[in-house]
């Protein structure tokens, strides 16, 4: 099987490969800083190898955990988790999904749901109200257990499977993701005995989507999790610290970011042509933003669907600030096919795109705007994608992990901590008046007066 790959013809007018090369040696060096391990936030390097350690028997546990579920005849499976809890499974079974799964349904697999990445009492409403007719099952997936979002969620859903099901069944419907040996879900799961599985001491969140974390829910939902790690497996290899830097598309693609970025370009929006990949968009903003976004520096990342949003943004990318760069995720073959029909009357004046792929259009349509913004100062990175599937979406995974460390380095931030994330729960703990927030709680009232 081939490669994905990263095509850099269309950021050359704006970054010569001279000034790319120039982050050649420093790229290179910080691949081995971070395979040696010896970086900052280097505790929190686990994810590294794991493509090439993670062990058979977790995999085998996964593949009996969801047979057994199977054998339960589930309609819908919720997945209770936030940030790097949830956004990596998400992201991987829409790419893999049917457009219209969640109307088609089918008992093969259940419809994967998500709780717990938002606090909005209507969705909690509404999917309970969803549950109340379905059979369902569970995973709470929090590291640390007590961050509020899912465990506010797990709550609710707690009761409502014990309700419906009984302690004793409900019990057998819940598995938790979580530390191996700390923390409140860790203590909950080892009283009610729930199925647990371990989210690994350094592993971060955000790079967690190759555990039990993301690997649980992307196997229930029917698919193949050892072929998602074979492809990260092998771009483990391709992106290696061995591998020189004109062969290392996870060592350009953050030399070139970083070349842009010194030239003002302080935006990167990825774009796909392809609805299916937008969740997968939101798992690299939080990958990038959560890791680079720090010590007031950092690429804002952005994304956006097109063509869609070319009916929405595409006016701003074309002629707004020019502070902005694209990286563009290009799906070479797509799985179905589907043509234009000819039409009598022509009154739509289509008919000379008649026996044709809706593809081809869409093809042309990328390869017109991407030229369109290039002129319009817009430079453009591409990342090929040979097919949707569970191999590519693992390579495109670990590509992305990888040189988001390496990126991080080049920007001399710690890539794998994220202590601004702290800030808004300080403020809402001593909003709601949680214990111990006393002294927060009135300074918060008096400036709000
Ligand atoms: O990337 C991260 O570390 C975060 O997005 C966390 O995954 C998120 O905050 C959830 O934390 P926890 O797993 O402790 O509930």
């Amino acid at each position: 099987m081939s490669n994905i790959s990263l095509q850099l013809d269309k950021v050359y007018d704006f970054v010569s490969i001279e000034e790319i090369q120039s982050y050649k040696k420093s790229a290179e060096l910080q691949n081995i800083t971070l395979r040696n391990k010896t970086g900052k936030g280097n505790d929190f390097l686990g994810w590294v190898d794991l493509p090439s350690s993670i062990s058979e028997s977790v995999l085998e546990e996964i593949e009996k955990v969801t047979l057994k579920l199977k054998s339960k005849h589930l309609e819908v499976f919720v997945v209770i988790g936030i940030g790097g809890s949830y956004l990596g499974s998400k992201a991987v079974i829409d790419a893999l999904s049917d457009s219209f799964a969640q109307i088609k349904g089918s008992f093969e697999a259940p419809l994967v749901v998500f709780a717990g990445q938002n606090i909005s009492e209507d969705y909690l409403f509404e999917l309970r109200d969803l549950l109340d007719t379905k059979e369902w099952a569970c995973a709470i997936i929090s590291k640390s257990g007590t961050t509020t979002e899912p465990a506010l969620a797990f709550r609710l859903l707690k009761q409502d499977l014990e309700d419906k099901y009984g302690v004793d069944e409900a019990r057998k419907r819940i598995i938790a993701i979580t530390d191996g040996e700390r923390g409140a879900l860790r203590t909950l799961a080892v009283e009610e005995g729930y199925k647990t599985f371990v989210i690994p001491d350094d592993v971060g969140g955000r790079y967690s989507v190759l555990t039990p974390v993301g690997l649980i829910a992307i196997s229930i939902a029917g698919f193949d999790v050892r072929e998602l790690v074979r492809g990260a497996q092998s771009m483990e290899v391709a992106c290696g610290a061995d591998v020189p830097f004109e062969k290392n598309i996870a060592a350009q693609y953050a030399a070139v970011r970083n070349a842009l970025y010194a030239k003002g370009k302080k935006v990167e929006i990825m774009v796909n042509y392809n609805p299916k990949l937008h969740f997968f968009a939101e798992w690299w903003k939080q990958l990038y933003g959560e890791s680079e976004g720090k010590e007031f520096k950092g690429i804002f990342p952005a994304s956006v669907d097109f063509s869609s949003d070319l009916h929405s943004m595409g006016q701003y990318i074309q002629e707004g600030e020019r502070m902005l760069f694209e990286t563009v995720l290009s799906v070479g073959q797509v799985n179905n096919e589907v043509l234009v029909p000819s039409d009598k009357d022509d009154l739509d004046k289509l008919n000379f795109l008649a026996g044709k792929r809706v593809d081809y259009i869409n093809k042309m349509a990328e390869l017109g705007t991407m030229i369109a913004h290039v002129d319009g100062g817009v430079p453009n990175i591409k990342i090929n994608i040979p097919q949707l599937n569970e191999f590519y979406l693992g390579q495109l995974i670990y590509f992305f992990e990888i040189a988001c460390g390496i990126s991080g380095y080049l920007l001399d931030v710690n890539p794998f901590d994220q202590p601004g994330v702290e800030a808004y729960k300080k403020n809402m703990f001593a909003l709601l008046e949680k214990p111990g927030f006393e002294k927060e709680t009135a300074e918060l009232k008096a400036r709000l007066g």
